[in-house]
This record gives C-alpha cells, sequence and structure tokens, in this order.
C-alpha cells in the first residue's frame, strides 16, 4: 500500500496505516515472547515451521504464519529460496537477541508488547469505564501486562537502580553499605528491584509490599527461583506505617498508579526511621503540558488513557494522577505529606526522573 505524502490528510493517513502494521507487528512479538518462540530460535538456530512447531508445541499451521510475518516484518531472516513453504528456515538475527530475548539487556523492550497485549484484552472494560466515571482495577489487564511490566524495568532494576541511581545520593549509598539498613520496595511489583537492593547490599533487609495479590506471588516465585532472601507482602501503600520503621522507601514507578498517592506518602513518613529517606523514581516527563509533544509524552500519555488513570480511578476516592506525573505533582504530594519538599537527584534516570524525599 503506498500513500503519497503531499497534504495533512495523506500524512495522517499514512501515519494510520504505519500506527497499524506497528500494532500488529507487536501482537506478534508479544505470541513469540509468551510462547516462548523467540527463545527456542535463539537456542536451536535456523528452523523450519515443523521444526518450531515440535520444538515449542505450538501447531505447524501457526508457526508457519508466524515465522513468514516475522520475517516479512525483518525480525526474523528467512531463507528465501523456492524450497517449498514447509521447509523454508528462518533464523533470529543476533542483533535482534537482546531487544527480543536477553531479560536484562537495557535493550529488552520487547515487554512493550506484552503490555500493549494486556492493555487489549482490557479495552472494553475502559471503554465502558469512560462512559461511567468508574475505574478498572489492575488485576483486568492481566497476567500478559503484569509480565510486561515487570520485564520492561527489570534491565533498569538490576542495573541502574543499585549501580547509578542510589549512587547518586551518595550518603545513602554510603549508609547502605556500612550498616543494615531496613528497605521498603512499595509497589514492588514482580520484585525485580527487591531481588536487585538486597543482593547489592547484603547488610541490608529488603521487603517488597504490592497491594495487587497476582504480583506478590509473581515477586515471591522469581526470588525463590533466584534463591534471594526477600520477603514479600500483600499490603497498600497507605498501610505501611503498620509494618516499619525503615531506613529507606524506594517507590518506583508506582506512585502515579496510587489512588491515594497523599496517605500513601503520609504512611510512608510515618514508616521511616529518623535520618530515613524515600526515593521515588517516576516518569520523566516535562515541567509542563504542551502540545504536539515528543515520543516520552505521548508514550505516557498514551500509557493513561488506556491504563493509568483507570487503574487509579478503580480505587475511590482517588487523586487520578494518570501516567503523566510532573515534577510539581510530586512536589507538592511531598509537601503536603511532610517531607522537606522532593530534590531530584543528578542522575539520568531514562524514562524516569529520580526524586529524594526527605525528613526535615
Ligand atoms: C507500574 S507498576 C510498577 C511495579 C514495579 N515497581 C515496576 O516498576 O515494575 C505499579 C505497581 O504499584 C502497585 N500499586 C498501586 N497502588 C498501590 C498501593 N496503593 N499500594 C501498594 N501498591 C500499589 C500496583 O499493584 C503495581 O504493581
Amino acid at each position: 500500500m503506498c500513500h503519497d505524502v503531499r497534504t495533512p490528510e495523506d500524512a495522517l493517513a499514512a501515519r494510520l496505516i504505519q500506527s497499524t502494521i506497528g500494532a500488529l507487528e507487536l501482537y506478534g512479538i508479544h505470541l513469540g515472547k509468551e510462547l516462548g518462540l523467540y527463545a527456542v530460535l535463539r537456542s536451536r538456530g535456523a528452523m523450519s515451521p515443523s521444526d518450531l512447531a515440535r520444538t515449542a508445541g505450538i501447531a505447524p499451521r501457526y508457526a508457519r504464519e508466524w515465522l513468514e510475518q516475522q520475517a516479512v516484518a525483518g525480525l526474523l531472516h528467512a531463507d528465501t529460496s523456492s524450497a517449498p513453504a514447509d521447509e523454508r528456515t528462518f533464523s533470529l538475527p543476533e542483533a535482534h537477541v537482546n531487544v527480543l530475548v536477553t531479560e536484562d539487556h537495557p535493550a529488552h523492550l520487547a515487554p512493550l508488547a506484552q503490555m500493549v497485549a494486556g492493555i487489549g484484552g482490557a479495552l472494553e472494560r475502559v471503554g465502558r469505564a469512560y462512559r461511567t466515571g468508574d475505574g478498572v482495577a489492575y488485576p483486568h489487564f492481566g497476567a500478559a501486562f503484569r509480565s510486561g511490566q515487570a520485564g520492561i524495568n527489570r534491565p533498569a532494576f538490576v542495573r541502574d537502580l543499585v549501580s547509578r541511581w542510589i549512587p547518586a545520593a551518595a550518603d545513602l549509598h554510603a549508609a547502605l553499605t556500612s550498616r543494615p539498613l531496613r528497605v521498603a520496595d512499595v509497589g514492588c511489583g514482580a520484585g525485580w528491584s527487591t531481588q536487585a537492593m538486597a543482593r547489592a547490599f547484603p547488610l541490608a533487609e529488603v521487603m517488597g509490599f504490592d497491594s495487587d495479590v497476582a504480583s506478590v506471588d509473581d515477586a515471591r516465585r522469581n526470588a525463590a527461583d533466584a534463591g534471594v532472601p526477600v520477603q514479600f507482602e500483600v499490603r497498600d501503600a497507605t498501610t505501611l506505617a503498620d509494618v516499619g520503621p525503615f531506613d529507606l522507601v524506594l517507590v518506583l514507578e508506582a506512585l502515579h498508579d496510587m489512588a491515594r498517592p497523599l496517605e500513601a506518602l503520609q504512611a510512608i513518613r510515618g514508616a521511616l526511621l529518623p535520618g530515613g529517606s524515600v526515593i521515588v523514581a517516576d516518569e520523566n516527563v516535562g515541567e509542563h503540558f504542551h502540545a504536539p509533544a515528543g515520543e516520552l509524552e505521548r508514550l505516557m500519555y498514551g500509557w493513561s488513557i488506556v491504563h493509568c488513570l483507570p487503574v487509579s480511578l478503580a480505587e475511590q476516592p482517588s487523586a487520578g494522577i494518570g501516567t503523566v506525573i510532573r515534577p510539581d505533582i510530586v512536589r507538592a504530594l511531598a509537601t503536603e505529606a511532610g517531607f522537606g519538599g522532593a530534590e531530584v537527584l543528578p542522575v539520568d534516570g531514562g524514562f524516569f526522573r529520580l526524586y529524594r524525599l526527605r525528613v526535615d
């Protein structure tokens, strides 16, 4: 299909075609991740449809269509000789391995496809919520979304959180490496950040808390598989003071999802030991609304309209922040919760801006 881009109408039409192709290709990536197809191709090398079907445990006709689609999309390499379709072989280019397969690698962005697929499964509910003003609770976005959410932040948590973000608060890093601090990871999801903290700072006692039961199950399983001795508990952030005290509380990409972020920060403040601090990582969006805007704002508003805002509105009353949590919102919440403001840490957090909240 070819569109000559001559007018704004043509440009928009061409953009929609590209977006549709992109969305469909994300679904293909989602299937490749969920069914372990990329992992099999990575470990076995070039495969025919019947090889892939047998090894991955999928039906041969689907294996052939998926392989051909992936090759047409340039994600896999195809042997394009005149071999019959069932004998043609397909392989995963080395340059695509980290993006599609290697879970700890900074380039591993395939989990975005799982997030989009999870949202697709909840979209009817989201549409209904737009009419009623209700929310859509996190569990409705399913295992695919949870897995994508966990996977997309995992590389940053296992690497940057402990090697760059925490060291940007030099006194905190020094304390973690010299004393047995009590650390809470609030809104821990699948617990990759909790595990990373426990591994990097073996003196610390690290606990993960999340209000979502399935996420805490995932976190416990992931930690058990890795043999990392961390504890997880289903707990709403607004009740953290009941299980304190802590020297350090982490809130990593979770504050904007909370229906009652102010009450959560007040409870966190109530759970802190004297001299304790809070590290908040949340979206690295601009200081002010402007439109049209660049990719980061488009991405964050994209998540907001179909996931984060409906999730936060599922509990009432709700602050209804949405994904686009601007720095002045974080500062205002921190001040109102009794902290001495929210200092932005001098570190490049990629999609995240890192804040440190202290008690004066
Ligand atoms: C965007 S996810 C981030 C999870 C994890 N920190 C990560 O970055 O992968 C937000 C998490 O916050 C949790 N959450 C939302 N509101 C919460 C609350 N009031 N108390 C505890 N956890 C909450 C959700 O269940 C979800 O796991």
